[in-house]
This record gives structure tokens, C-alpha cells and sequence, in this order.
């Protein structure tokens, strides 16, 4: 046990101050169907938000991408979603855009594998290749085999949900860059949620029936499952906080009194008030947004709000 990246990365964190963990550490089974759940929340606007607009515009985003990866469309694309989980807004996608295969890529294996099934299922002629990994890291494809006329499916990469928020902005950066490197002559489509008023963006990470909180606190739950830890749960706190200066939101964890936890042999100690720094979500403006990507290769080119300026999707080309 010890020697899986969580017990590495979880006993790193811990040793350091601020002590911190990655947020991708929240989707085991139990944290995915949390996720699931609060995307479900009426205080969290970004799922159903993207989701219509997904639904509004998709014969208008389906064919910009088409329009963009220009005569080698043929056939259909190659469709690569970074962070899959239940894998529910790419069927507007693939409702709209003619695909040869959809790749979905996610640390959450056993969550992957049922939504794999489904959509096979569900789309009949489509080849659905899951791969369960760290998309954060380097990643080959399986290439597919030229079309009819010899023409190779251009990747189309998608990215929804505002994940790209959960990373630093070097983080960022660095998935734009590898992503650009994978998708090449392609495209991205990824979703961003927008800078907005602070009590919306508060209530969205502090929601009434407390199921962002019990995502968090998931994560000490994991540690206790999977790692023989001893943390209790009752003694810490969900804490989410928006943070003007940074255009974010913080998750943590904070202790309520002094205790000492045990993890893998080691002792933590923790005094009242102590936090474990467990997520951020960063919120982006358009014009922030369009200029990251630039600076990673993208072209970036239309963009969808809604109505009220709550979440965008960008389409992001790649020259070919
Ligand atoms: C997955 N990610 C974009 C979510 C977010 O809004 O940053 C994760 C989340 N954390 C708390 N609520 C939702």
C-alpha cells in the first residue's frame, strides 16, 4: 500500500506546510459518485450549465470542428475525453460529430468501465477504448488505421466540467502543451467556468445538504480504506472559500482540535485550526482563458457563453 502515488503523495503532503494533496485523489468509486452527486446540486451551476449549453449549440460546435480540421475530416474523428468519469456530456458530442472512436481517459478505472459499457451499449458502431490512467502524465494512443481514402481520424480532444481549473496555472500549461502534442492537427473542446459574483461561486462549493463537504472528507475516508490510516472524520472540517486575488476557490480540511493521525507508520500531528489544502478551482475570463491556450499552441477560435455569462466552451484548433 505503501508504495501507490496516494500513500506517496498523501504522506509527502502531510510533511509539508502548507500540508496539501492533489485533488485527482478525490475520485476513487466512493469520491466519483460524490462528484456525481454534486453535479446534481442546484447550487452547483457549472453541470447543468455546460450541459445545456452542450445541447443548445452542438450542430454549431460540431461543425466548427469539422470546418476547422478542414478535408481530413473523412470518416469521423478520433475522440479523446481527458477525465471521463461517467462520460454523460460527450454523447452530445457524439450525437452531433461523426466519430470513429471514443478514448476515455480516467484515474477512476472501475467508474470508467461501467460508463464504457453503456456507451457501447448505446452506440452500437462506435469503438470505445477506455484507458484507466493519470491523464496529467505522458500518454500514447493506439493509432487507428487510415480511412477508406487512406486519411488518418483527426483527434479531437474534450475536456468539459472547467477540470483545467483544478490544476496550477503551470499545470495548466503543461496539460495544454501535452494535449496540443497528442491531439496534433486537431482540436480541443473544453469547458471553462467564467470569473462571476463571489456568493455564487460560494454557495456552489458549500452546498445546503453538505455533499461537497463529504467529498472532501471522502478523501480522508480513502486514506483510512485504503491506506489502514486513522483519521476521524468528525475532527475535521470542510472549508471553501473564494479567493479574489487568485480568481479561485480553496478547499480544505481543517482540524477542529489538536490530534495526532497515524498513516502508513508515520505520525501527523495536527493542532486546532491546522488545514490540509486539498483543491482549487480557478475561474478564468474569456480573454484569460483564450490567451492561456495560445501560449500552450492552440488557435484558439469560438467561443459559447450562456445567457448569463456562467460557464464557456471554447474550441481550441491545432494547425495541420
Ligand atoms: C471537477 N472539478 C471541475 C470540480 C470543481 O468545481 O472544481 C470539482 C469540485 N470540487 C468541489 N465541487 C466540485
Amino acid at each position: 500500500m505503501i508504495d501507490s502515488d496516494f500513500a506517496r503523495e498523501l504522506l509527502a503532503g502531510l510533511a509539508r506546510r502548507p500540508r496539501q494533496i492533489a485533488p485527482k485523489f478525490f475520485y476513487d468509486a466512493a469520491g466519483s459518485a460524490l462528484f456525481d452527486r454534486i453535479c446534481e446540486l442546484p447550487e452547483y451551476y457549472p453541470t447543468r450549465t455546460e450541459l445545456a449549453l452542450l445541447n443548445e449549440r452542438a450542430p454549431e460546435i460540431a461543425e466548427c470542428i469539422q470546418e476547422s480540421v478542414g478535408e481530413g475530416f473523412g470518416d469521423g474523428a478520433d475522440i479523446v475525453e481527458f477525465g471521463a468519469g461517467s462520460s454523460r456530456k460527450v454523447r452530445v458530442l457524439l450525437d452531433a460529430l461523426p466519430a470513429r472512436r471514443f478514448v476515455p481517459i480516467d484515474i477512476s478505472g472501475e467508474h470508467l468501465h461501467a460508463a464504457a459499457e453503456e456507451l457501447r451499449a448505446d452506440y452500437p458502431g462506435l469503438d470505445v477504448h477506455p484507458i484507466a490512467a493519470d491523464f496529467t502524465r505522458p500518454l500514447e494512443l493506439p493509432a487507428l488505421p487510415p480511412d477508406a481514402q487512406g486519411r488518418p481520424a483527426p483527434r479531437v480532444g474534450f475536456f468539459p466540467g472547467s477540470s483545467i481549473g483544478n490544476f496550477t496555472p503551470p499545470e495548466a500549461l503543461h496539460f495544454l502543451r501535452q494535449s496540443a502534442a497528442l491531439l496534433h492537427g486537431g482540436g480541443l473542446l473544453i469547458g471553462v467556468d467564467l470569473v462571476k459574483e463571489p456568493a455564487r461561486l460560494h454557495a456552489a462549493y458549500n452546498d445546503a445538504d453538505g455533499v461537497t463537504a463529504a467529498f472532501n472528507l471522502n478523501l480522508l475516508a480513502r486514506a483510512n480504506r485504503e491506506l489502514g490510516a486513522n483519521f476521524e472524520l468528525s475532527q475535521f472540517a470542510h472549508y471553501a472559500f473564494y479567493q479574489p486575488g487568485l480568481q479561485r476557490i480553496e478547499m480544505h480540511l481543517v482540524s477542529r482540535r489538536a490530534q495526532q493521525v497515524r498513516v502508513c507508520g508515520h505520525v501527523f500531528d495536527f493542532a486546532e485550526g491546522d488545514s490540509v489544502h486539498t483543491e482549487n478551482s480557478h475561474k478564468f475570463s474569456v480573454g484569460g482563458f483564450r490567451a492561456l491556450a495560445a501560449r500552450a499552441g492552440y488557435v484558439p477560435g469560438p467561443v459559447w457563453c450562456d445567457a448569463e455569462r456562467l460557464f464557456s466552451i471554447h474550441w481550441l484548433a491545432l494547425p495541420h
